[in-house]
This record gives structure tokens, sequence and C-alpha cells, in this order.
């Protein structure tokens, strides 16, 4: 099939390639033209492993195109995705639309032929109604449909994920699409992958309501690994025990510090702004929001206790700075929480991560990036490890830190804590 991809972004670019790979001819459109000049060279602007290579075949085997003109990508193709940005609007927690009807717009003016019109950006109930009332401006009512397919990939997994899904959810509320996306589906399905349909509405709720649930199980074990601090209980103990209750189950389920990332801080917020609009009250959704907000001061206060109140000159270095590993991603990450307090406090702070410098700090006096993790380590008082990249499961600190009496505060329990007391180590963690 020939199939357009409308932004290249985390969504766009990984779910634009696997459909290639599939045997799609895929059109995969950004309005920034750096980023399609950098995948013309196949160059990916978005750290996501296995994705360059997948890429670099695609392209070669003339499956995967980028390009910045929208009109023949349209023009060519029978399903439009449209892949871009949904993010929060900012003092409120309504959702920002703006870019997803700039797009309706935008491809109206190409409709010459029936096309589907997929929105895969998350957006709150009804936006498949308001995108199909802007395209109806200019397009006759048969030469279209504007359908939701929600993604549920995780950046880091994304490949994994679009390649093997759980489900596909399609939504729309005209059952002839359903044939052909199912059509378009068919080598995921095949594979195991349930195919499930629904309204458009429907469509559109699942994804907020998936992601709000994550987020609560995430938020759940969070605060019972605070209680599991001071009662002298190990959060991994109840992780284990209440996981393997099928009815439960042991994902998404590991104490550590604030969720963050593209997704669940927008998409909780998102849902609550839908309940306020169809007069709701999400009170569940609204105590993780702000477990999850206060969660961030709280591990602060944690870092402040360590450090005995004394972080003024104290040499700190952050091991992971994105909201999680393998991803380059830094939308709502706690370290843009954790390094400013920090350095408000007079600490010098060192970071490092395998995805590499952080525009986000590029302003920040007394803190370095450290792109070797032992040069990073070198003489630190406290190493935090904030994300869990495979490289920093197994590091001999006191080789690398050359050093007396450093702490090592360890958000992701990656270390065995009797091992670490063996050690010799002052080592801290979540929940135990
Ligand atoms: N990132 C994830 O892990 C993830 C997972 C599932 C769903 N989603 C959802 O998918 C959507 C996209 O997320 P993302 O992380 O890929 O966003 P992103 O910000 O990484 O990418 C969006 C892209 O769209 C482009 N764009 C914006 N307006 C455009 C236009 N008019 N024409 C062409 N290109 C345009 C931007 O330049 C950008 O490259 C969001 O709604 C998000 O909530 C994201």
């Amino acid at each position: 099939m020939k199939i357009c991809m409308i932004g290249t972004g985390y969504v766009g670019l990984v779910s634009g390639t696997c459909f290639a790979d599939l045997g799609n001819k895929v059109f995969c459109v950004d309005k920034d033209k750096i980023k399609i000049n950098k995948l013309k060279n196949i160059i990916s602007p978005i750290y996501e492993p296995g994705l360059d290579d997948l890429i670099r075949n695609n392209v070669r085997a003339k499956r995967l195109n980028f390009t910045n003109d929208l009109e023949k990508a349209v023009k060519e193709s029978q399903i439009i995705f449209i892949c871009v940005g949904t993010p929060t609007k900012k003092g409120s927690n309504m959702v920002d639309l703006s870019q997803v009807f700039n797009v309706a717009k935008s491809i109206s003016k190409y409709i010459k032929n029936y096309k589907i019109i997929v929105n895969k950006s998350t957006v709150p109930v009804s936006t498949g109604d308001q995108i199909e009332k802007i395209i109806l401006k200019k397009v006759k009512r048969s030469l279209f449909d504007v359908i939701s397919n929600p993604e549920f990939l995780r950046e880091g997994d994304a490949i994994r994920d679009f390649k093997y899904p759980d489900r596909i959810v399609i939504g729309s509320d005209n059952k002839k699409v359903f044939k052909k996306m199912q059509l378009l589906y068919e080598p995921l399905i095949k594979k195991g992958a349930k195919f499930f349909s629904t309204s458009r509405k429907g469509a559109e709720l699942v994804k907020y309501a998936s992601n709000a649930f994550l987020a609560t199980k995430i938020t759940f074990i969070n605060e019972i690994a605070n209680l599991c601090e001071n009662t002298g209980i190990n959060v991994e103990d109840i992780s284990v025990g209440m996981g393997s209750d099928a009815r439960i189950g042991g994902r998404f389920l590991r104490a550590g510090p604030a969720y963050g990332g593209s997704c669940f801080p927008k998409d909780t917020k998102g849902l609550i702004s839908i309940a306020d609009k169809f007069k709701t009250n999400l009170s569940i959704v609204k105590s993780v929001i702000k477990s999850n907000q206060n969660r961030k001061v709280l591990l602060t206060k944690r870092i402040a206790k360590i450090m005995n109140n004394k972080i003024k000159n104290k040499k700190i270095t952050i091991l992971g700075v994105t909201f999680k590993a393998n991803t380059d991603d830094m939308r709502e990450s706690s370290s843009l929480v954790l390094i400013p307090y920090l350095l408000k406090r007079g600490g010098v702070v060192k970071y490092h991560d395998p995805s590499g410098f952080k525009k986000e700090f590029k302003k920040n006096k007394n803190l370095k990036f450290e792109r070797i993790l032992s040069k990073a380590c070198l003489g630190a008082d406290l190493i935090i490890i904030n994300t869990e990249w495979d490289e920093f499961k197994s590091i001999d600190f006191k080789k690398v830190v050359k050093k007396e009496n450093f702490k090592i505060y360890d958000m992701r329990n990656l270390y065995n804590p009797e091992e670490m007391r063996k050690k010799k180590i002052k080592y801290f963690s979540i929940g135990r």
C-alpha cells in the first residue's frame, strides 16, 4: 500500500519505517527541513535502538522516502497518518491540538480521490469529528474517512512494540474502513496482534485510559515504596508478590523516580481536561498527577538527607538524564527538576548520558556533560543513578570514583544493597 506519515517524530518515524519494512511504500513528511535533510542522508534525528539500520535498509529498497513535499505525498498515498505532537497548553490541562488541525487544513487542499485519514496522534474524545469538519470545508464527504488508530509504542522499545503489538485499535464509524486497515496490519495480526475495532471516539479514549492506568500503576508502587522505606520492607518483594497475580501483572510495578516523558504527564492531564468537558470527576487520575508531582520534591528532600543537608561544593554525578533509558527524549524528565535543585544549593554537578549532551542544560553554570562514564564518576561525593541504561548496571564504583566515603543514590534499584554493604559503599535506593 502507499502510505504517508505526517510528522516524522518518535511515532511517525518509527511507524513509517516499520510500515516500509512490511513492504509498503511510505512517504515520511515533516515541516522541519533540518530533520528531513538529516533523514535523506540516513541520519536519524532521534535515538532509538535499531532504527538507523531499519531506515537505511528501507531507503535503499526504495520503500521509504523523506520529504517536505506534502502535496506529492498526499496525492500519491491511499492512507494518510497524522503523527504530529499534541502537547499540553501552557498553564492548563488542555491539549493543544493546533498541530493536528493545521495538518487537517493542509491536506484538505490536496485530496482529489478517496483517502483514509488516520489519526495516530493522541487526541481528546471527538477530535476526529473536528478533523472531519475541517476537511469537509474543501473536500466532498465521499472522498475521505477520518479514523482513529492510537499508537502504544514505548520509546526505547519502539520497533519491537510496533512489530509485535499486543493490540491494534482502530476506531471508525464506517465499518468498510476496518477491512482496509486490517489488510494494512495483516502481517502483525498474523504474528498474534489482536485487531480491535471500536467507534472513533472509543479508540480516542482507549489511548488516554491506557496511559492513565499505567501512570497509576507506577505512582501506586512509588507510594508503596515510601511506605516500605518507613517500615523496613523491601519494595521489590511487594512488586513480585503483587505482580505474580495475573489480575495485576508485574509490568509498570517497579518503584523509581517520578514518571516523566512525552506521554504520561501530558496524557493524564489531557484526560482530566476531557473529563472536565464531559462533566466527569476522575479523582483517581487527579491524585496520580498530584502524587507524581510531589514525588519529584520528595526525592530531592531524600538527596538532601543522604548528604546531611550539605550539598554546597559537593561533587555530584548524575547517571542518565533522559526520562528513561534507551531514548534521548528529555520531555518531562525528572532530571529537569533534580539538576536545577542541586545547582541552586551550590552542588558541582556532572552528568553522563549515553544519548549524549542535552541542550536543555546548555545555560546551567556549574554543570558539566561528561562523555566518558568513568570520568563522570571520578572524585564524586555522590552518584545518582537516574535511568537504567545497561552500562550503568555493573559499574565498579570504587575503581571509577577513586575516593573514600562517596555515596550512591540508586533511583532504579540496579544494585544489591547487601553486596554494596559488603563492599563498604554507602548505598541508598528506593523502597528498601
Ligand atoms: N513519543 C511516544 O512515545 C508516543 C507514543 C505513543 C503516542 N504518542 C503520540 O503521538 C503523537 C506524536 O508524538 P511524537 O513523540 O512522535 O512527537 P514529536 O514531537 O517527536 O514529533 C512530531 C513531529 O511532527 C512534526 N510536525 C508538526 N506539525 C507538522 C506539520 N504541519 N506538517 C508536518 N510535520 C509536522 C514536527 O516537526 C515533529 O517532527 C503525540 O500525540 C503523542 O502523544 C507518542
